[in-house]
């Protein structure tokens, strides 16, 4: 039976200037990166490189996402950048509560949740990510967190078609990627809590798993249920890799 179309991500973080941008989004095309109908392939670049990449993505299907927006609108927000400007610049998406943000910018569930409000505003849709630490899974908080970071980031969000979740066990960043097993039980406990909260129609919610997912490991990591993609950092910087990871999505379709 078909899988749901999965989405593969790729999440630059801060890497790529504008001319590197321009340079990595026709080398991935070239590498033979395309999305179908099977799988949608999203890039998401650092800001000043958006332009570049959504000029240079041509017909190959890809999509544009940011990988932060702000909560508000306008106004007096300095270094900010609105969901209203993500959206008239051609993206389609936005990463919000990247675990770097919540690490680094100090970003809470509530400050998450105006976000993904502002973005689906702007008819964007939010690549919610989730995930617990090393210290919350050795403490058998794991479920907790998530529900958590799923009941207040999506508070008062009525429709979840425009909601994809990235489950990122922040200890698997860059690190070494959990184990299948690991990733069924969590997706599990996000599948169970989305369909608490919108009902049977939060089963067709993307959850994507996050964290060392590359070439070698995608085939297994894939094929877990509940996973309906991935986020990928490290190796979405590799042509190679990238393309193989999308036509890995593409032979587990058939
Ligand atoms: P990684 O990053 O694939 O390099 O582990 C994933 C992410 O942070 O989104």
């Amino acid at each position: 039976m078909k899988k749901t179309p999965y989405v593969i991500a790729g999440n630059w973080k801060m890497n790529t200037t504008p001319s590197e941008a321009a340079n990595l989004i026709s080398t991935l095309i070239e590498s033979g990166i395309q999305a179908t109908q099977d799988v949608e392939v999203l890039v998401c670049p650092p800001f000043l490189s958006i332009p570049a990449v959504v000029s240079g993505i041509g017909t190959s299907g890809i999509q544009c996402g940011a990988q932060d927006c702000s909560h508000e609108d306008s106004g007096a927000f300095t270094g900010q950048v609105s969901a209203v400007a993500i959206q008239e610049s051609g993206c389609s998406h936005v990463l919000v509560g990247h675990s770097e943000r919540r690490q680094y910018q100090g970003e809470t569930n509530a400050l998450c949740n105006a976000k993904i409000l502002s973005a689906l505003r702007q008819k964007l849709t939010a690549v919610y990510c989730i995930g617990e630490t090393a210290e919350q899974r050795a403490n058998g908080e794991m479920k907790e967190t998530l529900q958590q970071q799923i009941k207040q980031g999506l508070h008062g969000v009525t429709d979840c078609g425009n909601i994809i979740i990235a489950y990122e066990p922040v200890w698997a960043i860059g690190q070494q990627a959990a184990t299948p097993e690991q990733i069924r039980e969590s997706h599990a406990v996000v599948r169970t809590e989305l369909v608490g909260m919108f009902g049977a129609t939060a089963n067709t919610i993307k959850i994507l798993y996050g964290g060392s997912l590359n070439a070698d490991n995608a085939a297994k990591i894939l094929a877990v249920e509940h996973v309906n993609g991935g986020l990928i950092g490290g190796a979405s910087l590799k042509p190679d890799a990238f393309a193989s990871i999308v036509g890995t999505a593409k032979e587990l379709q058939k």
